[in-house]
């Protein structure tokens, strides 16, 4: 080729190189820190997941979470647990740049406020914890937030208009959402600054008007209008922003349109599996990573433990319990057609109390709330897509090495 040939096109293509405007378009990922580790409960899960959806706590499951705790203590003054990682686990947290702060923040897909630890707190509520100093100049005047549960617990505060920075992507001006006041259950949970809400603006609790999520607000920022979790057995996960991570997840993604008229990711599974047998169903739940367990209907939990020796409803244990040394089928729901499989030892939440030899299960009934949850018991195997490049939908693949 002529050299005058080669310069005219190199010329040519640097010219329209030029002239395209350079846009920034941002994908990373934010790994989880382990932060400190808990005691857990079985029924104190329950309870928090009734508080969240605003159902009330029976008084058998609240007793179970007592007694899991009081016995708990009780144990602490003697041995160790022989195998401290059935009966603890580590708080997975993200960490994010709120102001001039680095906290460590639930990355909650079950809600929408981007609320925080605060220095508007009383002293004795922030021991242990990382918190926001809110910046006068940027308050939001006259906005307030308020998280309120069906028992009275929750969290309010003022809002700030600041800078949050996850991962590669900031926000210049985002709504955060301080807390002046704070429940002990959330005190309590030593390890966690805060909540990061992935579902819809539209729960947002903002008021006089309702905030966007920071997913929201950096979303056309970002290479592709996604994100994707990929929560881990026992080991720091992944929240990749603007990009699928092929290396995650092995198989198709299979997409289903997500409902997100309620402001969460729903969908509708079409069935379900105990091992390998299958039973139609119509199963309308949501994806939670902020929900420790898995709540579906009453009769698929039963189903369920109807293959497990041994299992029962306990009420004084405040759900499905069965013996620790129980071989524990595969769940699965079938989504677009694809079964997404959760391995049996998931299921396997953790011993009711130190030493015990029963165990809680991670799958448990739906009562009082209304459709199926699908919290981290059943994220821990799956690799999750929650894309708004159009229609919101969402993707379910298997994790790779599962
Ligand atoms: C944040 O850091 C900047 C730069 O150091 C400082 O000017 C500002 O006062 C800080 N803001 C707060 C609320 O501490």
């Amino acid at each position: 080729m002529p050299s005058f040939v080669f310069l005219t096109v190199a010329l040519a293509l640097a010219i329209s190189v030029a002239a395209t405007p350079v846009q920034k378009r941002d994908a990373f990922s934010v790994e989880q820190v382990a932060r400190g580790t808990f005691r857990k409960n079985g029924p104190a899960q329950v309870a928090k997941t009734l508080r969240k959806y605003n159902k009330a706590v029976p008084a058998n499951i609240l007793a179970a979470a007592e007694n899991n705790e009081a016995v708990s203590v009780q144990d602490d003054t003697g041995s160790d647990p022989a195998v401290p990682s059935d009966h603890y686990d580590s708080s997975y947290l993200s960490p994010v740049t709120v102001g001039n702060n680095t906290l460590h923040l639930d990355f909650d897909t079950g809600s929408a406020d981007l609320w925080v630890f605060s220095n508007l707190q009383a002293q004795s509520s922030l021991s242990g914890h990382d918190y926001y100093q809110t910046d006068s100049t940027k308050k939001k005047t006259g906005y307030t937030w308020k998280i309120s549960y069906g028992d009275g617990s929750g969290a309010s505060g003022q809002v700030y208009a600041d800078k949050v920075t996850v991962g590669a992507v900031t926000a210049t001006s985002q709504s955060v959402e301080a807390a002046s006041s704070v429940s002990a259950q959330f005190t309590r949970d030593v390890e966690t600054d805060g909540l990061l809400g992935l579902a819809m603006s539209s729960i947002n609790t903002v008021k006089p008007q309702q905030q966007k999520t920071w997913f929201d607000t950096v979303k056309g920022k970002l290479a592709k209008p996604l994100f994707a979790v990929a929560l881990k057995y026992h080991a720091a996960g992944t929240y990749d922003f603007g990009y699928i991570d092929s290396s995650k997840y092995t198989g198709p993604i299979t997409y289903v349109d997500a409902d997100t008229s309620q402001g969460f990711w729903g969908f509708t599974a079409s069935a379900y599996s105990v091992g390998s047998t299958t039973t139609t169903s119509s199963i309308a739940g949501i994806l939670d990573t902020g929900t420790t367990l898995a709540y579906v209907d009453a009769a698929i939990a039963k189903a369920y433990y109807a293959k497990v020796s041994g299992a029962v409803n306990d009420d004084t244990q405040g759900g499905y319990v069965f013996p620790c040394s129980a071989t524990l089928p595969d769940f699965s729901i079938t989504v677009s057609s694809v079964k997404q499989v959760v391995p049996g030892k998931y299921i396997n939440y953790a011993p009711t109390t130190d030493g015990s030899t029963t165990c809680f299960g991670g799958l448990q009934p739906n009562t009082g709330i209304g459709f199926s949850i699908f919290g981290d018991i059943f994220l821990k195997s799956k690799y999750i897509v929650h894309d708004v490049s159009s229609t919101p939908k969402l993707g379910f693949a298997q994790q790779a090495g599962v």
